[in-house]
């Protein structure tokens, strides 16, 4: 995710906030930029697409930067592809104004419009760039003012840093939603989205909390309400900064982090677009299409790889369920050696976190080459998929770093779910219907929260089977797909361990062979249509006596009858349950693996984007 560094004080700007950028490259990024505020009344800002260190070798060509006070920025594009004109700091109309921010700007395209109206001029596709001109609207020389007028009007999520030329010495910083630290240090004060930057400058901080704005100057700092303009008083805190644990997180590894991230991820794959009261859904990505084009589709093909091909296989449950709308689900691999039969009134839907999975880009490009309207769900903006589909949904995922895919698959789930209601609302799906789901979806942080508080128990359980050589991961319906994700990373992360997923239904053709009391089964049995089901192929496997891991429905108590250990999951929406029973199946892949010794975040063998065939 992107990340923000500010500087106020004695030194020269430039030289901490290329430090803090550096400190910040963790958190992945596309583009990276500096506005320094110069001793003489001018100021430089240098922006550039790349790694941190092509902005610096941009800067050194440039007008050296002399000044105390400055903003930065590593962007990771969410509006807009990866370009100079889309990386931050962004300007106002008379480059007096800089802005840096984290977070999304729900409501920018209606404050674009009538920004646009009484004549601000934008350059880039960002959300950010509008505030940087709300500001100007309300500027008359007192920023901190014009930035408090400017928030009145943004919804969303915004940790933000902002210096002037026309009210130089300070920086206006103000948080809802994504975090900010201001460090203390001897005549000098530090901006960071998170306090890694800060490590080796001061280890005394001040965490901002939502809807406060700070404005901060070399020997003094002020904390108000974004809301009454009241001043706070705020405690400082002492921190104990090693760099790498703030990097994951305080976790030992990135997978942990980002299982852990899960809750946030889905929040802001969500965020803005969610009608309640209509029970609709906004994605502003498929607006670009014509809607006529997009309710004549009569037949979808889902196109992924790995993990987010098992979220595909959701989607289609979802998709045919609930939208009525027929629904395939291809791998990447196989789909482009076939002679798939299109037509126009198919869409192609390629599902991936990276974009640049080579066998999904080589069939979306046979579907469009065949006449197929193509569509994606992607987490990179600007990757090749999203590029090369007409029109998209992005995950806002955050980039994911380790090798095992575990956020992006809920991220994938939830746009799924969203789709699902957007199409089906122009379909048969009634209003009740797409309320209902959205409501559930609204929910699901909360749920996801406790299902990743019984850690304790599933790193016990991974204990308890790590002498174990095989695993079968069974589920049914929309806990088929979650068996076949259970297994894939216990493959990926515990390589020694071999694992299969299966539908229930299907152990009886072959798999029950296996089954002894050497065999252990994961059940993704929740309370759901097809429970009984699970119940019949769980006595087939104690009859064998297999092992039985149970993931069920919290009030079951009569699954502890015949399952040896059993995780609880709260109660959802059939079609949701995936993002729920997936949890605990990550958590145990990964605990297993560093009961192993592995290095959970990169497995042997394996590439983050497998951009070969
Ligand atoms: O970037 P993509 O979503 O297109 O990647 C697809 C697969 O390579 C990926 O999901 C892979 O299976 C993961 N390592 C699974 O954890």
């Amino acid at each position: 995710m992107c990340g923000i560094a500010g500087y106020v004080g004695k030194n020269k700007a430039n030289e901490f906030l290329l430090n803090a950028l550096k400190k910040l490259e963790y958190r992945g990024y596309d583009s990276a930029g500096m506005t320094v505020l110069n001793e003489d009344g001018s100021l430089s800002c240098v922006r550039s697409v790349g790694k941190i260190n092509e902005l610096e070798e941009k800067m050194k060509k440039e007008k050296e930067m002399t000044g105390f006070v400055g903003i930065a920025h590593t962007r990771w594009a969410t509006h807009g592809c990866p370009s100079e004109k889309n990386t931050h700091p962004h300007h106002d109309c008379k480059k007096n104004i800089f802005i840096v921010h984290n977070g999304i700007i729900e409501n920018y395209k209606s404050l674009k419009k009538s920004l646009e109206k009484s004549g601000h001029q934008m350059e880039s596709e960002t959300d950010t760039e509008i505030l940087a001109h709300l500001i100007e609207s309300h500027f008359d020389g007192n920023l901190q003012q014009a930035v408090f007028d400017c928030l009145r009007h943004v919804d969303g999520a915004y940790a933000i840093a902002v210096v002037s030329k026309s009210d130089p010495g300070k920086i206006i910083v103000a948080k809802k939603g994504s975090p900010l630290v201001i460090g203390i240090g001897d005549g000098e004060y530090f901006v960071a989205s998170d306090a890694s930057a800060l490590v080796g400058y001061t280890d005394r901080v001040i965490y901002l909390d939502d809807n406060e704005m700070g404005v901060i100057e070399k020997d003094k700092y002020k904390i108000s309400s974004t809301t009454n303009n009241n001043q706070i008083h705020k405690e400082h805190c002492k921190i104990d900064l090693d760099v790498s644990e703030i990097q994951k997180g305080g976790h030992d590894y990135f997978l942990l982090k980002e299982i852990f991230e899960g809750p946030e991820v889905v929040q802001n794959s969500i965020r803005g677009r969610i009608i309640s009261e209509k029970g609709l859904v906004k994605l502003g990505g498929l607006e670009v299409l014509d809607q006529k084009r997009l309710r004549d589709i009569n037949r979808i093909i889902i196109i992924a790889c790995g993990t987010a091909n098992y979220a595909g296989m959701i989607g289609e449950y979802m998709l045919e369920e609930y939208a009525g709308i027929p629904v395939e689900v291809e791998i990447g691999s196989e789909f482009r050696y076939r002679k798939p039969v299109i037509d126009s009134k198919t869409a192609i839907l390629a599902i991936s976190q990276s974009g640049e999975t080579a066998d999904t880009i080589a069939s979306l490009q046979e579907a469009k080459r065949k006449g197929a309207l193509s569509l994606g769900i992607v987490n990179t903006v600007g990757s090749t998929i999203a590029r090369e589909t007409e029109a998209g949904i992005y995950n806002h995922a955050g980039p994911e770093i380790s090798v095992a895919s575990t956020k992006a698959l809920m991220s994938q789930i939830v746009v799924l779910a969203l789709l699902t209601v957007y199409l089906g609302r122009t379909r048969e799906m009634s209003m009740i219907t797409g309320k209902r789901i959205t409501d559930e979806l609204k929910k699901l942080p909360k749920l996801m929260e406790q299902v990743l508080d019984t850690k304790e128990d599933i790193k016990k359980l991974a204990k308890k089977y790590s002498k174990y050589n095989n695993f079968l991961y069974l589920g049914r319906k929309y806990n088929y797909p979650v068996a076949n994700e259970g297994a894939l990373k216990l493959k990926e992360v515990a390589y020694k361990i071999h694992a299969e997923g299966y539908a229930g239904g299907e152990m009886k053709h072959g798999p029950i062979a296996m089954i002894d009391e050497d065999f252990p089964c994961f059940f993704i049995a929740s309370t759901d249509s097809v429970y009984d089901k699970m119940w019949s192929n769980m006595e087939e496997v104690k009859a064998r006596k297999g092992k039985i891991i149970a993931v069920a429905t919290e009030g079951n108590e009569d699954i502890k009858e015949i399952a040896d250990d059993v995780i609880y999951i709260p109660k959802t929406l059939e079609m949701l349950t995936p993002i729920l029973t997936a949890i605990p199946l990550h958590l145990f892949a990964a605990y297993m693996g560093i009961e192993f010794g592995f290095d959970i975040d990169k497995p042997r063998n394996l590439a983050k984007s497998v951009t070969v065939e």
